[in-house]
């Protein structure tokens, strides 16, 4: 499908989805960021439009679409839209024994309900927000502040994470993420005007001897509960040609911990569809600072940490830069392979509705499928996905 020019994909959204869309920068990074309009999600796609969608993403690294149908939105089509991308993940924190099962093979098991993130979400605000009915959906994890939330409670904040790549570490690794907003903060009092003041996180996160102008643009996080998104791929195509050759040929030894054997994955990870090439988390530590940092193959420890510190120094410069605020009823859907994030400070804990985060992600791996349910063989899903998850059939009934 041609999605080379503005009008291309204006011509093409309106012949597949009606005379009502549009599509706009979702910032002033025109290269990064669509907001697509006009488009309703709870209902299944047919194969072209999914080709869209797909292509779409391909072209833009973040989009989103706004105004997703409360109140008939559901997690279901979430996840039946996130089938189109990849194959869902199941979240290891929906189940009650997921390191035994791992580690000892003992039968899996979900959390019991009255530990479900839904159900402690729900007692927060009983009366003004309660979970959407199908949230305990395996593949989804719910990033929210309202665990422990409650009219009575203390506000308390956290501040921001690392820049990092979800799940960049497995032989396959996320190709996408998507997040479905059902509620977002709305409140603008810290002193400066925004949700929260910017708070020094955790130590550790970053290695000390980092360059300064490297730890300034980490440092740089907006305070409306945005996520921050680097674009990759404009990154590395904006390189001169002789740098560009240079990190065509890298490898990246990922692994879980220090001490795994790990595997190599290729720095620049180069599009199926579109031949683009893009840095696939050229992030040292993508983890933050308990698991294992990563290695250039054929580097030792400290030279790999510095390459990858010029290379998040270059992807990190204001130019790659798009930082999303969330707003309620957005689906936004990322990717992992063109580009890098970051969750900002935050408000923790909260005491009244207006500050709620309650946002349902998504992520899911392996190549796009335009038509439904996915193809997916079961050695593939085994070797892939821990543990074997393929989403209900019923999703996919018309
Ligand atoms: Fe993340």
């Amino acid at each position: 499908m041609n999605l080379k020019t503005t009008a291309d994909i204006e011509l093409n959204l309106k012949r597949l989805f009606g005379q009502e869309t549009s599509t706009a920068p979702l910032g002033s990074n025109k290269r990064m960021g669509r907001r697509i309009f006009g488009v309703d999600l709870t209902r299944p796609l047919i194969e072209e439009q999914a080709e869209l969608i797909v292509g779409l993403l391909d072209r833009f690294k973040v989009i989103s679409f706004p105004d997703q149908g409360s109140p008939s939105f559901r997690v279901r089509h979430l996840e039946r839209l996130a089938n189109h991308f990849g194959a869902p993940i199941p979240h290891p924190k929906n189940y009650a024994n997921y390191i035994d099962y791992k580690k000892k093979k003992v039968p899996l098991a979900l959390l019991p309900i009255d530990r479900q993130t839904p159900t402690l979400c729900n007692q927060a605000f009983p009366e003004t927000l309660q979970c959407l009915d199908d949230a305990n959906s395996p593949a989804v994890y719910i990033v929210t502040n309202l665990v422990g939330s409650g009219p009575d409670r203390e506000e308390e904040i956290m501040g921001g994470l690392h820049w990092h790549t979800d799940i960049e570490f497995e032989p396959t690794p996320l190709s996408t993420s998507m997040f479905y907003v059902q509620a977002a903060p709305t409140t603008r009092n810290s002193p400066e005007g925004h949700w929260v003041e910017n708070i020094p996180r955790e130590t550790g996160f970053y290695h000390p001897d980092s360059a300064a102008d490297l730890t300034e643009r980490r440092n740089d996080l907006p305070l409306n509960g945005e996520t921050a998104y680097a674009d990759t791929a404009a990154a590395y195509a904006d390189l001169p040609d002789d740098q560009r050759d240079a990190l065509d040929n890298i490898m990246i030894r990922r692994r879980l911990r220090k001490g795994d054997p790990g595997w190599l994955i290729p720095l620049v990870y180069v599009n199926p569809r579109t031949g683009e090439k893009s840095l696939h988390s050229p992030i040292w530590a993508s983890r933050g600072k308990n698991i294992a940092p990563a290695e250039v193959d054929g580097m030792s420890d400290d030279e790999s940490r510095l390459f990858f510190d010029r290379l998040e120094a270059h992807i990190l410069k204001t130019k790659y830069r798009y930082d999303h605020v969330h707003k309620t009823g957005d689906v936004t859907i990322w990717s992992n392979f063109s580009t890098v994030h970051n969750a900002p400070p935050a408000k923790s804990i909260i005491n009244r509705p207006e500050d709620a985060r309650l946002m349902y992600r998504i992520s899911c791996k392996g190549e796009p499928r335009y038509s439904l349910p996915r193809d997916d063989d079961d050695a593939w899903v085994n070797d892939n996905i821990l543990p074997p998850y393929r989403s209900p059939a019923e999703y996919f009934e018309a």
